[in-house]
């Protein structure tokens, strides 16, 4: 038992434990084989052996599990459905930046409740996936109440709530770019800041060029958010070495790396976050990870839900990308979802299984973690654990109390 007062719970009977702390177990997943997770208030206290001794036990079947997914990239607030859009790009269109304003339109003239359900919606289902914790950005209100609304509905559900003010410029801005980027660093800012953690901005073609991306990072900064950065999806630019200059915490998309992107990645706490299901989605060629792994720069994989670039909270999809495509290794996939995500977050309590981090885990319906690549598009989650309570489980595969 663990040294906690508190009563005890053990997960017990998992096959293969990968810890995703190599410190842990054997190999970079500090994988533990036939192994019970003890838990109390919600946390990891104990890696012991099957059959642990606890005050209440979940029997996990000799399955697999691992830590829950830290999606750190998501826009689960909106309304409306842009599938045609997706349609017309495999026919041949190409993504573009404003698209986002038909999501805007749509989430704007939604009320408050079907928001907030909506949302919740989408959260479930991430839960469903296997997702323990998400951040999610606000982006399609653009205006003072709009933005205020989606960050206070996101707060709801996650303390890592982004402000995207700087998501695209509104229509009614169309020619006033820096007004509205005065309005994103003062008014909107001041009206979101109760709400978030964290600012970012659209730095690309399209959105916001590198001295507006700039001063609406550097606004965040002053106060006293932490710094995001979508850049690179479209073509190269300058976004990435923003990013590192101002040590963001992530710069997300990275489709386009230069070398010198590489090389400032290398050397930075900047961790480059990839969204292969948004390639997948929008027919772009994948970004070469195994640069920035070889390199030496830190990596994370998130599922990007949004309507426009890629509707999915599966990040078992992202993993099989990542694998396939961006040519990781299923060790690094997985630490990219997990702890990978959890740096990108700035965070240590959470994308691991070592005492102390909360205790979120996925049960795979598996032997491994490699099966979720080598089982593409197989709902593969029998449960999702969150802070030491059931959040989701397949009735079919385990029996939880
Ligand atoms: O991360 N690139 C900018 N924002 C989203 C897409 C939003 C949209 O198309 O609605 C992204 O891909």
């Amino acid at each position: 038992m663990g040294s906690s007062s508190a009563p005890t719970l053990a997960l017990d009977n998992i096959g293969l434990l990968a810890t995703c702390d190599a410190s842990r177990g054997e190999g970079p997943l500090g994988v533990v084989r036939d192994a019970a997770l003890v838990v109390a208030d919600g946390r990891v206290v104990e890696i012991a052996a099957a059959g642990a001794d606890a005050d209440q036990r979940l029997d996990l079947g000799g399955r697999c599990a691992l830590p829950g997914f830290v999606d750190s990239h998501t826009h689960l607030v909106f309304a409306g459905d842009r599938s045609d859009e997706f349609a017309a790009r495999m026919a041949g269109a190409p993504y573009a930046a404003g698209g986002i304003r038909t999501s805007v339109a749509a989430t704007n003239a939604a009320s408050e409740e079907l928001l907030r359900e909506l949302t919740e919606a989408r959260r479930r289902e991430g839960l469903r996936a296997g997702i323990t914790h998400v951040e999610i950005k606000s982006g399609y209100g653009l205006t003072v109440d709009g933005e205020e609304r989606l960050c206070r509905l996101a707060a709801e559900l996650t303390d890592d709530v982004t402000f995207l003010g700087a998501h695209v410029l509104p229509v009614e801005y169309a020619d006033r770019a820096d007004e509205y980027v005065g309005l994103v660093c003062g008014e909107m800012l001041d009206a979101c800041r109760p709400h978030v953690r964290w600012i970012d901005v659209f730095c690309e073609r399209g959105a916001f060029d590198p001295d507006q991306s700039r001063a609406v990072l550097e606004a965040g900064r002053d106060a006293g958010l932490g710094l995001r950065i979508h850049a690179a999806q479209l073509e190269p630019g300058l976004g990435v070495q923003l990013a590192v200059e101002l040590d963001a915490a992530s710069v997300d998309h990275c489709t386009y790396l230069t070398d010198s992107d590489i090389d400032a990645l290398a050397g930075s706490r900047t961790v480059a976050t990839f969204l292969p299901a948004t390639d997948f989605a929008t027919r772009q060629p994948y970004p070469d990870a195994r640069r920035v792994i070889e390199a030496g720069g830190a990596v994370a994989l998130a599922t990007n839900t949004n309507p426009g670039s890629s509707y999915t909270t599966s990040m078992s999809f992202c993993i099989a990308l990542a694998v396939r495509d961006l040519r990781m290794t299923v060790q690094e996939a997985v630490l990219a979802a997990t702890a990978g995500g959890a740096r990108a977050l700035r965070r240590d309590d959470i994308g691991r299984l070592s005492p102390g981090c909360r205790a979120d885990v996925v049960v795979l319906d598996a032997p491994s973690p490699a099966h979720l690549a080598y089982r593409p598009g197989v709902p593969l989650i029998a449960a999702t654990i969150v802070g030491g309570v059931v959040a989701h489980s397949d009735p079919a595969l385990i029996k939880f109390g």
